[in-house]
């Protein structure tokens, strides 16, 4: 029985406890931001409202504070979104061991001062202290493996002995685990595939649709190798396996069907998903100002239409 926290209680964050308990480990689930929700979700026996199930009994569940670092922690997997990343980079410089960090957070960020795109665990890695850090990332709905619905995921680390002993750890048979060392690829394409899941959204029929996933496909490629991933991975679970079930259903994709029928951004958002988070809407705006200049648009025509329709607020006109 190992000790795993979980820094993040949202949907992601809850059902990634899931697997670790039924493998018998100690689990505690955190959250570092939105205490309403522990209060919710601890006044109604642990019902969460994201995955609408009761969390099993045996899960601790408490608001994040300092004194959790204290504690001799196996594994700690980080759930948030990626708008909270720099908040735990700086919680994180007070952990004193060198236990290993699981990042599930799936996102790029603009860096000002180097003036490059840099990865989650980049972002994380960037403070004085130097972490343990591996990816989990790939297809996987929470709600699905909160119900232990067969998933498949990769966890990558330069060092695969590292990543496998901390797929040891999780895995049990409904949620099987891949290994890579392509850290960067892996980052990458799960973050962008966001952006595509809504492009391919904004299809007008299905033949339409299918035609840009191929394109796509085609961009992944060539946006992972500009960024130094392996062509490989864009043919794995961070990549096609993740942008299948982005495309099929979720928040991007539906924000994608708006803007193909012709509402802006901006009219869309306040219309019909006021209370969203449109993840690959965000993504867009952290990289759209670096991607425009910097990459030859010629080579990645449905990113930059993308870009410019969220960036600029204009309707989505793809030249598929
Ligand atoms: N790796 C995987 O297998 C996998 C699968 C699904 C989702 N994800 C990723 O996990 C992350 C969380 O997804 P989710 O579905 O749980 O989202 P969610 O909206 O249900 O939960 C978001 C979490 O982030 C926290 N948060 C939000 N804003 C914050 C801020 N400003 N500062 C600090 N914390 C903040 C919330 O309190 C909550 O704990 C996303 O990046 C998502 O892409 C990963």
């Amino acid at each position: 029985m190992k000790n795993i926290l979980v820094i993040g209680s949202g949907a992601m964050g809850a059902a990634f406890t899931i697997p670790c308990l039924d493998n018998n480990h100690k689990v505690t689930l955190c959250e570092p931001y939105n205490y309403g929700l522990v209060k919710k979700i601890l006044s109604k026996k642990k019902f969460h409202p994201s995955l609408k199930l009761n969390l099993p009994k045996k899960l601790v569940i408490k608001k994040f504070s300092q004194e959790i670092f204290k504690k001799k922690w196996d594994l700690i997997a980080i759930a948030i979104s990626s708008i909270g990343i720099d908040l735990i980079r700086e919680k994180l410089q007070q952990l004193k061991s060198n236990c290993p960090i699981l990042v599930l957070t799936k996102g790029l960020k603009y860096e000002k001062k180097s003036k490059r795109i840099i990865t989650m665990s980049e972002q994380l890695n960037s403070g004085n202290r130097k972490l343990n850090l591996s990816v989990l990332k790939g297809p996987c709905l929470a709600k699905e493996l909160a119900k232990k619905i067969n998933t498949s995921v990769v966890i990558a680390n330069k060092n695969v002995n590292t990543a496998k002993s901390i797929g040891k750890l999780i895995s049990t048979k409904y949620y099987k685990i891949e290994y890579s060392n392509d850290v960067r690829g892996v980052e990458i394409c799960s973050a962008i595939k966001n952006i595509y899941s809504m492009i391919i959204g904004a299809g007008e029929g299905l033949n339409t649709s299918s035609s840009i996933f191929r394109k796509s496909i085609s961009e992944m490629v060539y946006l992972t190798k500009f960024f130094k991933g392996k062509e490989e991975t864009v043919y794995g679970l961070a990549g096609l396996g993740d942008l299948y079930v982005s495309a099929l259903g979720g928040r991007n994709s539906k924000m994608g069907e708006y803007l193909g029928k012709g509402f802006t951004f901006k009219k869309a958002k306040k219309k019909f998903m006021s209370k969203d988070t449109i993840e690959g809407a965000q993504l867009a705006l952290e990289i759209a100002p670096y991607i425009l200049k910097k990459i030859n648009n010629k080579k990645i025509s449905l990113m930059t239409d993308l870009l410019k329709a969220i960036s600029k607020n204009k309707k989505l006109n793809i030249k598929w």
